[in-house]
């Protein structure tokens, strides 16, 4: 059998993750990265150094390597027309078309395909043009909102009332700061109750699920400061124990009743989609929906990844995937290491990787770097995915924990992450 050769595009833990997976289904990878990220370079066969979402240059590097297959990780690579472009040039790809994708890149759609094709576990949303409708909305209505840009964020555009704002003038002041910027806002009734991720693989029909995650995105302990992109997920061996297993079950309808929708709205989608689900009394609802893997989650479900994953891209990309994706039975808990003062002011700086010292329970993965593999140049953004791998949440974490030796530098670590406490917590609180 020939090798396959595998367009990869993005430069970060989750792409490394994606990578790995490759190398060993046995593929040889070709990298479009942005940062000279040193695990993705040495696992590629050649990579080019570019903007991301220069999709002209991406397109022609494909071309020029002649390779068998493309996926994309980062959302705003997915609302360029690379997609499109690689199609059109003959080159099967397990990422979403621009149109399929706008379920992540419009807020206001995403929430519209529900509403339209009366999908359950949406949540009243409006959207305002004009700062003074806003404001008498807020006035009049005095309950709590999230208040989102349409658009994509990096994860750090959505200010939560009774959370990041403390006040209706606050609520007012950053709504009408979005429509300043952007022409509109999206408001969304506040939900409140344990969040977590649901990825699925689909080829626009087929639907086959990953292990939950819950990611914790706020920058410090105990789920404070403000939100980044994520700091850290856990897994469990079999979902996450403070979660029923009827509103995983119900959160997988929602996903398969979203890919119809997209197929009968002529949108198929053909890719990975992502579900933020938050658990309620009632069952799940719908936080957000991603056209893609996620950061961090991503890298819980794919360091447990036994099927191979080309397979599974072969399968997304000629829309034939008629076939679940299996995983270990294991937890994992996954710790970003970030600069100090990621969040607000990241400092950036150098950390040293002892590699040797990495034990077989424990995957690390390269983020935001560049550098080496034993000499890490921080960015201000994610440096480090640190996962820990074991029969329980709290022995994930142990893993982490007592491997943080292994990285030497000036960073900062959630500690509570998988902690026996936040898990004891979530379990006495949890929805019986
Ligand atoms: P997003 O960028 O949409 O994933 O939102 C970031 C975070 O804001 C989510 O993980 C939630 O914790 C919170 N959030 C977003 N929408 C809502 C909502 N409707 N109700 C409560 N919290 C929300
Ligand atoms: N886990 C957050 C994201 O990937 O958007």
């Amino acid at each position: 059998m020939t090798q396959n050769k595998v367009l990869l595009v993005g430069s970060g833990g989750r792409e490394d993750a994606v990578a790995r997976q490759l190398v060993k289904s046995g593929a040889a990878v070709y990298s479009a990265i942005k940062n000279r990220n040193p695990s993705i370079m040495s696992l590629s066969e050649e990579y080019l150094v570019c903007d991301e979402t220069d999709f002209n240059s991406i397109l022609d590097f494909a071309l020029e390597k002649g390779v068998d297959l493309a996926f994309v990780g980062p959302d705003p690579v997915l609302e360029t027309p690379l997609v499109e472009n690689l199609r059109s040039s003959g080159i099967p790809v397990a990422s979403p078309d621009r149109k399929a994708a706008m379920i992540e890149t419009s807020k206001e759609f995403m929430r519209s395909l529900m509403t339209r094709y009366n999908i359950p576990g949406n949540i009243p949303s409006w959207v305002f043009t004009s700062a003074r409708d806003l404001s008498s909305f807020l006035i009049k209505s005095g309950k709590q909102y999230a208040i989102k840009p349409i658009g994509l964020t990096g994860g750090k555009g959505v200010r939560v009332m009774g959370d990041q704002i403390g006040t209706t003038e606050e609520a007012i002041r950053y709504g009408t700061e979005i429509i300043g910027r952007d022409g509109k806002v999206l408001l969304e009734e506040r939900s409140v109750g344990e969040e977590f991720s649901l990825q699925v693989f689909t080829d626009g029909t087929h639907v086959a699920p990953m292990p939950i995650v819950q990611d914790f995105k706020r920058a410090y302990e105990n789920d404070t400061g403000p939100n980044t992109g994520g700091m850290g997920s856990i897994s469990g061996p079999d979902g996450l124990p403070f979660i029923r297993k009827s509103t995983v079950e119900k959160a997988l309808d929602i996903l398969v009743k979203i890919v119809n929708a997209l197929r009968n709205d002529g949108r198929p989608f053909t890719g990975i989609l992502y579900g933020q689900f938050m658990e309620t009394v009632n069952g799940p609802v719908v936080i957000e929906i991603n056209s893609r893997f996620a950061d961090p989650e991503s890298m819980n479900v794919l360091s447990l990844m036994k099927t191979d994953i080309c397979d599974i891209f072969f399968g997304i990309a000629d829309q034939k995937l008629n076939r679940d994706a299996e995983f270990e039975k294991k937890a994992t808990v996954l710790k970003y290491v970030v600069p100090r003062g990621y969040g607000t002011k990241p400092e950036g700086g150098m950390l040293t990787v002892e590699r040797k010292l990495l034990p077989d329970n424990l995957r690390l993965y390269y983020a935001a770097v560049s550098g080496t593999l034993e000499r890490v140049e921080m960015s201000t953004s994610r440096s480090l995915a640190m996962v820990g791998i074991a029969d329980t949440i709290p022995e994930a974490s142990d893993v982490v924990e007592d491997n943080l030796h292994i990285i030497k530098g000036n960073y900062f670590v959630r500690h509570d992450i998988g902690s026996r406490d936040m898990i004891e917590k979530k379990m006495a609180n949890r929805i019986l």
